[in-house]
């Protein structure tokens, strides 16, 4: 598989364009189902999830035309409603079909997906709100089977803030009868772009972005074209790399406001953030100040981030205190950061960092999406070489972000495996026997769907 090789104490400079979001791409794909003719969707991340996405519609039937960010979806009649586990373990935002295929077809039937890297992950509150709305569920040997004749709308309160339930919620009753009132609803960021973009379809919802979200549902869904959000995670990370490297970067295409909760933190550490429209500036001359941080929520700290600014905190002067919140396992990359010379102590769900002089590159391992991101932050400021190996991990989530590094002058490069297998004089087929294995023992090492 391939590695990141990192030479660190760059600071970085320039400017660096934010991609759309990926949590927002990974529920508009599936949403495009809804309509009965064809969808645009526009802005979309260049990222493993968002080909795996288009990959499962195509499947199902749909027409999929995939290019440049821009995916045109012409749904079919004759859509699959039966999703083996193989093809929807690779992405665990499959859920989402749940939600859409009930609403267009009333019947879907879909493996279950599993835990992951980060922690359990049950989907009670989506089962709980299909329910209300008039669903049967069957689970069986892995799969789950949803139905109804007839969706009619209902209160539903939601035991715990939860995104996919708000927009798998949303998404079913999209199309029911009568009026669904989601309360405790989650305010993320994509679940108002989500609320864009059924709107546009020609659906009726009301209140995304508070915690009550009214959807009147219709008869039709039609097609038109949606833009997504740029991503608030990429952004955040692009935002903590610079105040960790001592760096000077604009980031453009954010929404400032999406970001309040980092640029909050980021200021208290003693970091400058400008706004200006589209742009946020970060300058930085660490060392940092040691801050506290919770997880919550929207518009709390995102758990997304916790994991890089966990990095950036290893080198901040003082003992920072991180309380996890939302995920319980969301503290794998602990063990890697200490490698580089991190000195951290997990406690159950809170991570005491007391700050550190200077990291030291080490070869370290990826074990999710956001670890991987974390990993690259300390990289970046450590003395010395660091090695990242099973960066598929960061590849599912983030567009190029070695390339954008670069362009930020970061002294990062993209290692492939079969290249340097092939400068070691192996065969073609001595490297495919290789991958092919390497593969194998990553599943073996995190089995479920280590997905977001
Ligand atoms: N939860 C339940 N029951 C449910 C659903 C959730 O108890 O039916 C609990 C979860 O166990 C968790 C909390 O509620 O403790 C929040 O889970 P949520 O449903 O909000 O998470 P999600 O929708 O599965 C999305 C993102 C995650 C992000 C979380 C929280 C997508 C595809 N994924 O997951 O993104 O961490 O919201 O903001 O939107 C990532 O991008 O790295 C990532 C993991």
């Amino acid at each position: 598989m391939d590695k990141f090789k990192i030479k660190g104490k760059k600071p970085l400079e320039g400017r660096v364009k934010v991609s759309g979001a990926k949590n927002a791409a990974v529920a508009a794909i599936p949403a495009g189902l809804l309509a009965d003719d064809e969808v645009i969707i526009e802005n979309l991340p260049m990222i493993n999830d968002v080909f795996v996405y288009g990959d499962i519609l195509k499947y199902m039937g749909a027409e999929v035309l995939f290019n440049n960010g821009v995916m045109k979806i012409k749904p079919n009649i004759h859509t699959i409603h039966h999703l083996p586990y193989e093809l929807v373990k690779k992405i665990r935002a499959s859920y989402y079909l749940l939600g859409v295929l009930l609403a267009k077809y009333g019947d879907a039937e879909i493996a279950l997906p599993g835990g992951c890297n980060i922690g359990t992950r049950p989907i009670d509150q989506h089962i709980k709100g299909f329910q209300a709305l008039g669903a049967k569920i069957e689970i069986d040997q892995g799969m789950i089977r949803v139905r109804a004749k007839e969706l009619i709308g209902a209160p539903i309160y939601l035991d715990v803030v939860s995104v996919g339930a708000t927009i798998n919620i949303m998404l079913a009753a999209s199309k029911a009868k009568g009026l669904t009132v989601i309360e405790n609803a989650a305010k993320e960021p994509h679940i108002v772009d989500m609320a864009n973009f059924i709107n546009a379809m020609g659906g009726n919802v009301k209140g995304a972005g508070t915690d009550v979200i009214k959807i009147r549902g219709v008869e039709k869904l039609h097609g038109c074209t949606h833009t997504v959000i740029p991503d608030q995670v990429e952004a955040g990370t692009f935002m903590i790399a610079t105040a960790a490297t001592g760096g000077d970067v604009i980031i453009e295409n954010v929404i400032p406001k999406h970001l309040d909760p980092i640029t909050a933190k980021l200021i208290e550490a003693g970091v400058i953030v400008e706004e200006n429209g589209d742009l946020i500036r970060v300058i930085s001359e660490p060392p940092l100040n040691a801050v506290n941080i919770k997880t919550l929520p929207y518009p709390g700290f995102p758990t997304d981030l916790q994991q890089p600014i966990t990095a950036l905190l290893t080198t901040a002067k003082g003992t920072s205190i991180i309380t996890e919140t939302i995920w319980e396992s969301r503290f794998k990359h602990v063990d890697e950061l200490k490698r580089m010379g991190a000195d951290i102590n997990v406690e159950g769900r809170t991570a005491i960092i007391q700050g550190v002089e200077e990291l030291s590159g080490a070869p370290v391992k990826a074990t999710d999406l956001r670890a991987g991101a974390a990993l690259i932050t300390a990289g970046l400021i450590a003395q010395g070489e660091t090695e990242i190996s099973c960066i598929h991990y960061i590849d599912r989530g983030y567009e190029q972000i070695d390339k954008k590094l670069k362009g930020l002058g970061a002294n990062i490069e993209r290692i492939s495996e079969a290249d340097q297998k092939q400068k070691e004089g192996k065969t073609r087929g001595e490297i495919a026997n290789w991958t092919k294995q390497e593969y194998v023992c990553l599943e073996a090492e995190a089995p479920g769907t280590p997905y977001s």
